[in-house]
Order: structure tokens, then sequence, then C-alpha cells
């Protein structure tokens, strides 16, 4: 038995949970000498979204945020959130950028790497965690906790032997939701700590409430460390305080050495900051939400459930859609909830509510995690279910062979003339759009785009408000197969030439709704006799989109 190790994330998960990743690095600099003072195991400060966030949204500089915390925060290790082969982005990266991505950020000061993968493929955090090791890095491989019936404990100790044969240095429960209850987190810690050797850390969030009383336990089953984040930035879909567990632990062997009447000098410093940001806040991020409870949907995932019914003015199917969602995470394997599943089995479990259809609409998106682009579910896909959303298409979980190919030369002479330090290559291989544009504004004194308040960030292009108009209908039926809009959305692609033969079920429109591509098939074999709508069109339920003659 002994004392606890606390992590703060203040830095990075708590304003990523509460405020959108908003917090700016001047913002930090005033305080994280103070905080180094704490005696915090780690402070969790960068990865995860901030990295998109600096750039997007701060003009910032995401490299020099690490640089100047260090200069002012020497002691204290830092830690950052790697989502695998995708890094800090949405997509897998070639195996290049990622040793260059890794190499940068630890020569920058980076110490702990929390790495992991949404589906608990290990294959894709074999190359991060390589590259890791190579350049002298802490790699800490993170379980992706979810609950169903394939996630059970042996399903955990059984990923983990495969991120220990790969030499990680420590192991993370990642419990992103906040799903995990006192009892699991109890018995999961006492089976990795009985297994395996390393220190075992747990990272929760306080969305369903349950998070401190499963801290609590899992320090009984001998966790070694906790994620917490300072008083003002706690709680609500954040980790629990620091300033709660230190108290929570006062009269118990597992007592934590830190300094905890600094920390509440240091929480008045967070409460003003918290003033500052506070049109940010949502209510959703600071109220327990016990929903999760009941339907096992993550407080994010289901806010953006509700924001996309009000966007087909559907409100009122959320019910049905909440019934619905289990049955296609079940049939897809189980995926946990985290993004960009949770967006994948809450776009499919709509789509077959709102047409009436089961898996009459499949977005690409769905097409590619069945085909195997986003890794191994944990239970196999329901093979009819498969077969329904891409026939006879072949399934792959083998790892990309061009993720091999080096591109990081290719990368390089694009930007040349645009870049100020070498890391700039790898920020534009990471988000090569945006970052164009940061590298352009940078310096400068721009207007930084305020989110809209209660909202969840886009994280795609948002249609402009003046696309908003109704598809002209035609007159009359002349004759052909009207095509209709099956969904609301804003029409991203038109395949197929007026004049030209048409077969049945194939593609003629790709349809762009909640965040996923919806590909709309013809009707009928013939002629397409007439387009109604041009790219970047916003259609309706029923707008006819094309006759077919
Ligand atoms: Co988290």
């Amino acid at each position: 038995m002994s004392k606890v190790k606390i992590t703060d994330t203040t830095l990075r998960d708590a304003h990523q949970s509460l405020i959108a990743t908003r917090l700016e690095t001047d913002d930090m600099l005033e305080i994280v000498g103070e905080m180094d003072k704490v005696g915090f195991h780690s402070f969790e400060m960068w990865g995860g979204a901030t990295f998109d966030t600096a750039i997007r949204y701060l003009n910032e500089d995401p490299w020099n945020r690490i640089t100047k915390l260090k200069e002012i925060a020497p002691k204290t290790p830092f830690q950052m959130l790697l989502r695998g082969q995708n890094l800090v982005g949405y997509k897998h990266y070639p195996d290049d950028i990622v040793y260059k991505f890794v190499e940068a950020s630890y020569n920058r000061g980076i110490d702990i790497f929390r790495i992991f993968d949404a589906l608990n493929d290990i294959r894709n955090m074999e190359v991060p965690i390589k590259a890791i090791k190579k350049y002298g890095g802490h790699a800490q491989g993170a379980l992706s906790y979810t609950i169903s019936p394939v996630h059970t404990i042996d399903y955990y100790i059984k990923a983990a032997e495969e991120m220990v044969a790969l030499e990680i240095d420590s192991i993370c429960i990642k419990d992103m939701a906040g799903l995990i209850n006192p009892m699991d987190a109890y018995n999961l810690v006492k089976s990795l700590k009985d297994n395996f050797d390393l220190p075992v850390c747990l990272h929760s969030h306080c969305t369903s409430g349950m998070a401190p009383t499963s801290y609590f336990k899992a320090i009984e089953a001998g966790v070694d460390v906790i994620d917490t984040a300072i008083g003002p930035f706690s709680f609500g879909t954040s980790q629990p305080g620091v300033e709660t567990m230190y108290a929570m632990l006062e009269n118990t062997e597992y007592k934590s050495d830190i300094d905890i009447e600094r920390v509440y000098k240091i929480a008045n410093y967070f409460k003003k900051l918290k003033e500052k940001y506070k049109g940010l806040l949502s209510e959703a991020a600071v109220t327990t939400n016990t929903q999760i409870l009941h339907f096992q949907i993550p407080g994010g995932m289901m806010s953006n459930l509700v924001s996309q019914l009000r966007d087909q003015n559907a409100e009122d199917r959320l019910d049905e859609i909440l019934l619905e969602v289990p049955k296609v995470r079940k049939e897809l394997g189980y995926p946990p909830l985290v993004t960009p599943l949770s967006q994948i089995v809450g776009a499919q479990a709509t789509l077959n509510v709102l047409t009436g259809q089961r898996y009459k609409l499949i977005p690409s998106e769905v097409k590619n995690y069945v085909k195997g682009l986003y890794g191994k579910p944990a239970a196999p896909i329901d093979k009819n279910i498969e077969k329904l959303i891409i026939g006879d298409e072949k399934v792959s979980y083998e790892k990309s062979p061009e993720l091999k190919n080096p591109t990081y030369q290719k990368f390089k002479d694009e930007v040349k003339d645009k870049i100020k330090k070498e890391e700039d290559v790898i920020t534009y291989a990471l988000f090569p759009d945006i970052a164009l544009t940061y590298f352009e504004n940078r310096g400068k004194t721009i207007q930084k785009p305020k989110p809209e308040k209660h909202h969840k960030v886009e994280k795609t292009k948002p249609v402009e408000e003046s696309q908003h108009f109704h598809v002209k209908q035609p007159a009359q039926s002349n004759g052909g197969t009207s095509l209709r809009s099956p969904l609301p959305g804003a029409v991203l692609k038109i395949i197929g030439e007026v004049g030209k033969p048409v077969k049945k079920d194939s593609v003629l429109f790709v349809i762009s709704a909640m965040k996923m591509e919806n590909e709309i098939v013809s009707p009928a074999s013939g002629i397409l006799q007439k387009v109604f709508v041009k790219e970047g069109d916003v259609v309706q339920t029923g707008d006819v989109l094309a006759t077919i003659a």
C-alpha cells in the first residue's frame, strides 16, 4: 500500500471537456509556475484536441506551447494524449509522420505519452509506441473503457498483454465517458495489478457522477495514479477535483503528498479564468447526466443526437433513436461510443429510425467502419448486417501498406515557402487545410471565432446560413421517376451527367448530414433526365433531387 499519485488534467482534458479546449497559452503561463510546485505526478497538458484547436481557433502555435510552459514549469513531467496512428488528428497518418511527430514532441518536452485506440486495436498503437521508445519517452498504453457483454476483465487483460508485449511503461484505464462504476474499477485495477508489474492509472470523467467513488475503490485496489483537475475546472464532464480526492483520502494510508494549500490558492486563479470563458460553458458540461446510466450513451453523444435531431426537425423521435442506438452498436460489434465511433453509431441509428427502414441509407463512414478501415471491433459484426452495409465487398483489418511509404519530404516540398520551422511540416501533414490558413495568419491579430453557446464544436465545415433556401420543385411530373432526398442535408457531390444512362442503385448524389457522407442511389435504371440541385445546396426531406426517364 502506498500513497496515491495525482496527475493534473486542467491544462488539457478539463478545458477540453468544459470549454471546448479554448484555454490559451498565456492564461496557462501565469499559473503553471505555481502548479509546478504542488507535487503532481504529471501535467496532462497537450495532445487530444489541443493541437487542432490551437491552429484552428486560437491562432497559436501548438509546439511553442510546450516550450513556453516547460520554461516556467521544468519540474513536473509533461504528459500528452495520442490517438494511436491518428496522433492528434482524425485519420491514420503515415508511419514516418508518426515518428516525426513523436520525435518533435519529445524534443519539445513531452515526457509521458498516453496512447490509445478507440477500438482497442493494439496494432494502431504499435508504431507510436516504437517511436516513443526510440526517442526515450515514457509510453503509457491506455485501454479504452466501455461496457458491453464482450468488454469483460479477460478482454481488457488480453488487450493489456498485447500492449505490454510492445514494452509499454505503464497502463491507463481510459474511461472517457465516465461509465466505470466503483466495483468494476476495483476489479479491473486489481486484475491489472495482479497480472502485470507496471504502474496503473485511472482516468475517468464525472459525467455520470460515479468517478470520485470509482477512484476511491480503484485506490483500494492498488491504482498508482488518478487523474484530477483543479477545483473550478473539475466535475461536470471533467475529472474529479484534486481537492475533493485529497480530502477523501485524508485519513487513509493512501493520503497524497501534494501541497494542498498551494492548490487552494491556484484554484482562485482558475475561478477567475472560468469567469472569462463562461460563454463557452454549457449547461450540459456542468450538470451530472444520469441518462448515461440509463441508456449508456455518453453525454457528448447525447447532446450531439439532440442537436442533430433539431437540424432534422425530428426532436420528437429521440426516444425511438435511444432504443435503436444499442441495437446498432451490438450489430456493429460493440464499438466504444467515443469519437468518431459515437458519431458513426449515432448517425446510423438516426437514419434507421428517420427513413423508416433499417440500413436503407448508410453513410460512407459506416461502410468504411464495416470494411475495417477503423480497425478491428471487439466482437464480430453481425453477418446479415454486414451484407446489408457492404454487400460482397471485402473486409480487411490489415493495416494499409501505404502507411509505410515515406511522405515527409513530399509534405515538406509542398510548404517549403510557408514554413518557419521544421515542425510546421508536421502541422501541415496533420491538418493540411487549416495549417495553411494558420501559416498565413500567424503573428497577426485576428478575430478569434467564438463558438456558439450550448453547441458542440463542429469538426466539419458548417453549412453557411446564406445557403439555406428551398430547392425548386419540378412543376409537374414529366413521366420520369423522381429521386427525392431521404433526409435534410447539404449536397456534397453530384455524380452522373444529365442525358447519360444510369443504373438502378448506382450512386447519383452524396448528401452531407450529421457530419456523415450519405450516398443517394438511383431508384431506377434509365436516363438521368434532369438534376434540380447543385453542389452546396441545402435540401429538405422529400425535395426532388433528380428525375430519371
Ligand atoms: Co478524458
